[in-house]
């Protein structure tokens, strides 16, 4: 029988989707890339803006009517919008045969042999305690293994929807996780990323509450195969001195820090629940490029909070000029049920200003890019290759501070390093040509 995932949202949700394909196949279920050859078809949703809710609901419609043709197919929805809305999904859409939780991904071949079974159900069990073990995946790339390290979010900032659809921290024992390195590294993997909600707090809920990210990184830069390893998404009251020195000093550790400031006014923190003001996490940034002078950082912007004034907006504003991200992810809010935001505070900002002030921020950014790209025309940069850009023959790999670099290749280099001299910068990628050196 032939089954088909459509992961929709973060990293930890490919993650959670590499994982129930390879318990699947292990149970000799059969992958395909084509849904409309599927029996089953699983969708790994998100929930965290009203966007990527209706993407699902966009994805259900479309996938019910494989059912005309196909009596006997089955359909599963996983991820946080399943977390959100339970057996409401199976009551709204009659072509749904299951919904199932975060927290019992593991359980998918069970669940999807009791649809097969004729049964229709939602399933929330809480199987993370099982975790601890190999978790047999079938990994969509060649060359970087994603490893979730940390489960859940005990932050609760006021808008987000993560801490309820996930759940409390809960770190996996650092055995299993170096196991599953190790087996990796046989496998000839060279990049390594550790995902949480909020990495940095890795192993905070263990006997001694001591924050363990950095020996994680130490003890997988033992493998010799392993030569990179990154690890996503920092939080910026967890990030330790002893995490930034292991940024700075092991060779292996990527020298990129993904950290959301959400917003550069010291109001809208507060009233978001951010435990930071925005003098500290500059303070931060440049701590981090301190110590790591290559260093670059990446970070998440909610444009129009409830509230949110010129003034506000303009403290961002300053907050991008003075931090100089390599990245911005830009959402506007999105009022989320169930959290604390949707139930105290009034959508007030308009969704014209939400936008012209993510279009702000976006030729700001564009700008501070093609300044900070400058330096790298003529350069040399050292990559690995990730695989095709396009249709042609161009390919793309990053440098170990995540830069993306485009260049024309073959796939018999996926997974290489290589060295790319750099002709030509985008506010974007940077483009250039293979060298020997
Ligand atoms: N720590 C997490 C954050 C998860 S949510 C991580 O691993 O990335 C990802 C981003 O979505 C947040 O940083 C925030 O910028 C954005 N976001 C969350 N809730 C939102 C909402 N209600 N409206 C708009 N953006 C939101
Ligand atoms: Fe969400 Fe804040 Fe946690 S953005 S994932 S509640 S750190």
């Amino acid at each position: 029988m032939k089954f088909y995932i459509r992961t929709f949202g973060c990293q930890m949700n490919l993650n959670e989707s590499e994982i129930m394909a390879g318990l699947l196949t292990e149970d000799g279920f059969e992958w395909t890339e084509n849904p409309e050859e599927a029996d089953i078809i699983i969708i790994n949703s998100c929930s965290v803006r009203e966007k990527a809710e209706n993407k699902l609901y966009g994805a259900i419609g479309g996938y019910g009517k494989f059912k005309e043709k196909n009596k006997n197919l089955i359909i599963g929805i996983g991820g946080c919008s399943a977390e959100k809305e339970r057996e409401n999904l199976l009551n709204r859409f009659k072509n749904i045969d299951f919904v199932f939780g975060t927290r019992n991904v593991i359980d998918i071949p069970n669940l999807v042999k009791r649809a097969l079974g004729g049964e229709r159900f939602a399933d929330f069990s809480d199987k993370l305690d099982e975790v601890n073990y190999i978790i047999p995946k079938r990994p969509f790339s060649k060359h970087h293994a994603w490893i979730t390290v940390i489960y859940g979010c005990n932050k609760y900032c006021t808008y987000c929807i993560v801490p309820y659809t996930r759940g409390f921290e809960k770190s996996r024992p650092i055995d299993d996780v170096i196991n599953e390195v190790k087996e990796y590294a046989e496998k000839g993997y060279k990049e390594v990323t550790f995902l949480g909600q909020n990495v940095d707090s890795y192993g905070k809920d263990f006997g001694d509450k001591k924050p363990k990210l950095d020996l994680l990184i130490q003890k997988s830069a033992q493998f010799d195969s392993i030569k990179r390893i990154w690890f996503m998404t920092s939080y910026p009251t967890d990030i330790t001195d002893s995490l930034i020195e292991t940024i700075a000093n092991e060779e292996k550790a990527a020298k990129y820090v993904h950290l959301p400031v959400q917003s550069g006014s010291n109001r809208i923190l507060k009233s978001m629940n951010r435990r930071y003001t925005k003098e500290q996490f500059i303070d931060l940034v440049n701590k981090i490029k301190k110590e790591v002078p290559e260093v670059t950082i990446s970070s998440d912007i909610i444009t129009g909070f409830p509230s949110e004034t010129e003034q506000d907006f303009e403290e961002t504003v300053d907050l991008i000029k003075k931090c100089r991200f390599e990245r911005i992810n830009i959402a506007e809010y999105s009022p989320r049920e169930g959290t604390i935001a949707y139930k105290y505070f009034k959508d007030d900002v308009p969704k014209r200003i939400k936008n012209k002030r993510l279009q702000h921020i976006m030729e700001i950014q564009k700008k501070i890019n093609l300044e900070e790209n400058k330096k790298y025309l003529g350069e040399i940069l050292t990559i690995i290759q990730e695989g095709k850009a396009g249709k042609d023959n161009t390919y793309m790999g990053r440098t170990i501070n995540n830069k993306l670099v485009i260049y024309k290749s073959q796939d018999q280099l996926n997974g290489q390093f290589l060295n790319i001299k750099i002709n030509k910068i985008s506010p974007g990628p940077l483009y250039g040509e293979i060298v020997e050196v």
